[in-house]
């Protein structure tokens, strides 16, 4: 069976089973059945990073890792909650009068949703949700954008209401910014809602356009390896939002709307302050890196990837310098990947933790491993994960 024949049957095989044990701790928590489990997966971002919140673009693509909810409509216009991660965590929420403030942890999320919705127009029905995940958590692989998602989707299908996809992904940001109270762009549920497999979704986010870009490293013989730097990662740690109100402050001083509007680098010259030049450069620079990587891929796919690699170094240089938000175990990560083949890598994310995306050569891959990996134990850091990822599916119903 060829690579991409075996891969489809791992990921069949895996979403079979999280659709068994969704239903499963179900049964065991709320008794019979669910009238459904619908999944949503978790994201990379090949380029574009702190770009969506500057109007730029960004170019994710999902991952085969995802949430999945076993969801039942029920008459009482609550919403009770379980969850396999967190099995002393039930919560059960009254959707009438709900509003942000209310409710904390990890239920916030999909009381958030059912909040948005509802203050949206949709009137969602009451529920009883289990979850389940295999999206490693504080790894920056958006592990809150796809419950978002995947509850977003139950409950309008659950209440017969077919929302267009790139309106509830701003339904599902509008849930983590104002009922979550964490200050993200509109990338992480665009990419868990829009993505389609073997693509990359390049989305525009000053105006919300999406274009599916093909993206299939394997058929280029490399490989997309995703390093668990294994340091969470914590939106709600504080640095992002500053990150988001320099970028504001720039633009504001510049005379431009967003950081989008710049297309030279030149330009952020005329910033007195010098961290406010670079984290502007940085914004500009990812945003052509962005249209770069995109040129590539559409006019020579199976060649593109060695110059993909150098942009991707190219952008983890920005992040760590001019944007300031990588961390020492990205740093690591990514000189020890290149020193072993990879083609190019750089964290991903919001940055201080979470996740690195290395291009590798198929033949490179173990050896990239063992280099991470060693670069890892002689530093006595905790050793970091690996996951092989594909670009997968959106958000669906199993
Ligand atoms: C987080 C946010 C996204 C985006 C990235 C950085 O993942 O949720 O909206 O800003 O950080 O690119």
């Amino acid at each position: 069976m060829t690579d991409t024949g075996q891969a489809r049957e791992a990921r069949e095989a895996q979403e079979a089973k999280e659709a068994r044990e969704a239903r499963e701790l179900f049964g065991a928590r709320f008794g019979g059945a669910p009238d459904g489990v619908w999944q949503a997966p978790g994201r990379a971002n090949l380029m574009g990073e702190h770009t969506d919140y500057n109007d730029g673009y960004v170019l994710p693509f999902a991952l085969g890792q995802g949430v999945a909810v076993a969801a039942a409509r029920s008459a009482d216009g609550r919403l009770a909650l379980c969850s396999r991660q967190r099995p002393a965590d039930g919560a059960e929420i009254a959707l009438d009068g709900l509003a942000p403030g209310q409710v904390t942890g990890w239920a916030a999320y999909p009381a958030g949703v059912a909040w948005a919705l509802r203050s949206g127009g949709y009137r969602v029905p009451g529920a009883r949700i289990a979850v389940g995940s295999d999206v490693p958590e504080g790894a920056g692989l958006s592990s809150s954008a796809a419950l978002e998602c995947a509850v977003a989707l139950a409950l309008t299908d659950l209440a017969g209401l077919d929302v267009p996809r790139p309106e509830l992904a701003g339904l599902a940001r509008r849930a983590e910014n104002d009922f979550v109270g964490v200050p993200s762009g509109i990338m992480d549920q665009s990419a868990s809602l829009l993505c389609q497999p073997g693509h990359a979704l390049l989305l525009d986010c000053r105006s919300l356009e999406a274009s599916q870009i093909p993206f299939d490293p394997a058929q280029g013989g490399s490989r997309l390896l995703l390093i668990n730097t294994r340091a969470r990662h914590e939106l709600t740690a504080g640095e992002y939002g500053r990150r988001r109100a320099e970028c504001a402050r720039a633009a504001r001083l510049l005379g431009v709307p967003s950081l989008r509007y710049l297309t030279d680098d030149g330009e952020t010259a005329r910033l007195s302050d010098p961290v406010l030049r670079r984290r502007a450069r940085h914004v500009v620079t990812d945003n052509a890196r962005v249209l770069s990587v995109v040129a590539l891929l559409r006019s020579a796919p199976g060649d593109a990837y060695p110059k993909i690699g150098a942009l991707l170094t190219q952008a983890h240089m920005s992040l760590r310098d001019d944007f300031e938000v990588s961390w020492p175990e990205a740093d690591v990560a990514v000189d020890a990947a290149l020193h072993a083949g990879a083609l190019g890598g750089r964290m991903i994310g919001g940055g201080f933790g979470g996740s690195v995306l290395a291009l590798v050569p198929g033949g490179a891959r173990d050896a990239v491993r063992a280099a991470v990996s060693g670069a890892f134990a002689g530093r006595s850091w905790t050793e970091p994960g690996f996951l092989e990822a594909a670009p997968s599916a959106s958000a669906r119903r199993l």
